[in-house]
Order: C-alpha cells, then sequence, then structure tokens
C-alpha cells in the first residue's frame, strides 16, 4: 500500500519539488501551506496533490490539519518540515516581533507538526522525519541571528528525535540547503545575492529539485541506517 507523507510548506519553492519528488515516488502526498490560496489551488490543479491551509506556528491548528490529512488520505509516514519564513535584519535593528515570527514557525512549527504524528508512528513502528534547515544553521549568517538559530536548533532536534524513535523504527534527519533559486533568495538584494554566488565554489544556486532528491532518498527503506544525520546540499560554500 502506498504510504503517505505531509509537506509543510508544500506547495512554493523547495517545498512544492519535494511535494512533486514524493508523488512521483509513489506517495499519497499532502501539502500544507500558510496563507497563499491561489498558489495553492493552482498547484493542485497542476499536479493533483492535495493542499491543506494552516498555520505551522499554531499548534492547536497543526493537529486539526494533520488529524483531517490522516482522516482524508492515511496515516501519515513520511513528514518534511519544510515550512519557513526569514525576517532578516542586522542584529542593532531586529525587533522581538521579528525574532518570535521566525522562532514560532521555524522552530516551534517543527514541534507543532511532528509531535502530533509522533504517537502514530511508534505505534505502526515506521516513521521517516525530515527536516529541511540551512547552511545558515550551521555557519550563521549576517543578518540571520533569528532564522540561524532557528535552524541550529533543527539540528538538535533531530537528534534528539534519532535517538527517542530508533527503537520504533522512527528516523529523524536534517538537510542544509545552501543558498537554492527559489522566491525566499530571490528577494535578497540583487547586489547581496550576486555575492553569495560568487561565495559558492560550483558556481550557481541550487535547484529546488537537488533538495527533493535527498528527500526521496531519506524517505526510503534504503535508508534506515541513516538516523540523525545532517545533509549538506551546498555547492561546497560550507563543511561542518
Ligand atoms: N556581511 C557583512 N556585512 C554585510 C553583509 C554581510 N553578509 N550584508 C550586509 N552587510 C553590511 C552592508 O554592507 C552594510 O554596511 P554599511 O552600512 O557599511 O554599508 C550593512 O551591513 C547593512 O546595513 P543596513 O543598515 O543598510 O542594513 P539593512 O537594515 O538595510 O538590512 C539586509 C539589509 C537585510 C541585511 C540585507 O542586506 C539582506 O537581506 N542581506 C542578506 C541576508 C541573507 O543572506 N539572508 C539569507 C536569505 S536566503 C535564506 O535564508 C535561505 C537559506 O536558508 C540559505
Amino acid at each position: 500500500m502506498a504510504r503517505t507523507a505531509l509537506v509543510t510548506g508544500g506547495s512554493r519553492g523547495i517545498g512544492a519539488a519535494i511535494s512533486k519528488a514524493l508523488k512521483a515516488e509513489g506517495y499519497n502526498v499532502a501539502a500544507t501551506y500558510a496563507g497563499n490560496d491561489e498558489a495553492a489551488a493552482s498547484f493542485t490543479a497542476e499536479t493533483g496533490i492535495a493542499t491543506y491551509k494552516w498555520n505551522v506556528a499554531n499548534y492547536e491548528e497543526s493537529a486539526a490539519g494533520i488529524a483531517k490529512v490522516e482522516a482524508e488520505i492515511g496515516p501519515i509516514d513520511v513528514v518534511v518540515a519544510n515550512a519557513g519564513i526569514t525576517r532578516d535584519a542586522p542584529f542593532h535593528k531586529m525587533t522581538p516581533e521579528q525574532w518570535h515570527q521566525v522562532i514560532d514557525t521555524n522552530l516551534t512549527g517543527v514541534f507543532n507538526t511532528v509531535h502530533p504524528i509522533w504517537p502514530g508512528m511508534r505505534e505502526r513502528k515506521f516513521g521517516r522525519i525530515i527536516v529541511i534547515s540551512s547552511i545558515n544553521g550551521q555557519k550563521g549568517q549576517f543578518a540571520q541571528v533569528n532564522y540561524a538559530a532557528t535552524k541550529a536548533g533543527d539540528l538538535g532536534i533531530v537528534k534528539s528525535l534519532a535517538q527517542e524513535g530508533a527503537r520504533a523504527g522512527i528516523t529523524a534527519n536534517a538537510i542544509c540547503p545552501g543558498y537554492i533559486g527559489t522566491d525566499m533568495v530571490m528577494a535578497v538584494p540583487e547586489k547581496v545575492r550576486d555575492s553569495i554566488i560568487a561565495q559558492i565554489p560550483t558556481g550557481r544556486l541550487g535547484e529546488p529539485e537537488e533538495i527533493a532528491r535527498c528527500v526521496a532518498f531519506l524517505a526510503s527503506d534504503d535508508s534506515g541506517f541513516i538516523n540523525g544525520s545532517t545533509i549538506s546540499a551546498n555547492g561546497a560554500q560550507f563543511f561542518v
């Protein structure tokens, strides 16, 4: 029977590529989105992938949304915690609001997404948890104290979940994409973006599909012994 995968932020950017790749691998896929109804509707029309709207920063909304997905599609076997935002500002200008928005969505959002799914994975003795972190959680980034903190936090989450889930057939891993050609990176001022690309030895931005292929591998049965690890996909920009 086909497995079910949930991808948060799964209708745009890296998330959309992940949703499509998992569908191509034969999963029943549910993609969540936070606000852009139009983008989600055209994504569903184009791909046939069901979309669900909720705010990952809200635990009750997440739990209710996950219950709906499980009732309509099936118990979630693979969860890809991908939803994330940036509110970049140099630290001396960063507001508490910018701090909390990013923490609530990118870090608490991972808790809110995985926690309601976890008991079912433990019962069924199978699960794949894949968290989309970032190169900037590994190396830090000017103007991203908030974002880098969340992405470093993701690595702590997967290393801890890996230890708790291992005996129950659950793996938890992180992917740290470098700079990928998505709306998020295209929103960086052009001059800054050009200077970033100049620091990538591969000489280009990554493609969302390059991250999606990492996810498909980590989701598969073949990756059962890979647990608590971090895959860096950054064009040789940074080594841990
Ligand atoms: N390193 C060192 N200095 C930098 C810098 C950097 N990476 N980026 C900017 N600066 C400097 C500027 O040169 C400028 O210096 P001067 O004042 O001496 O000219 C100063 O910092 C900028 O100060 P401002 O007060 O003008 O800054 P601002 O309030 O207008 O903010 C910014 C500008 C938000 C920092 C903008 O430059 C920016 O967006 N930078 C990109 C940050 C970034 O890389 N974000 C990653 C987004 S992609 C992502 O997050 C996906 C992923 O996972 C990889």
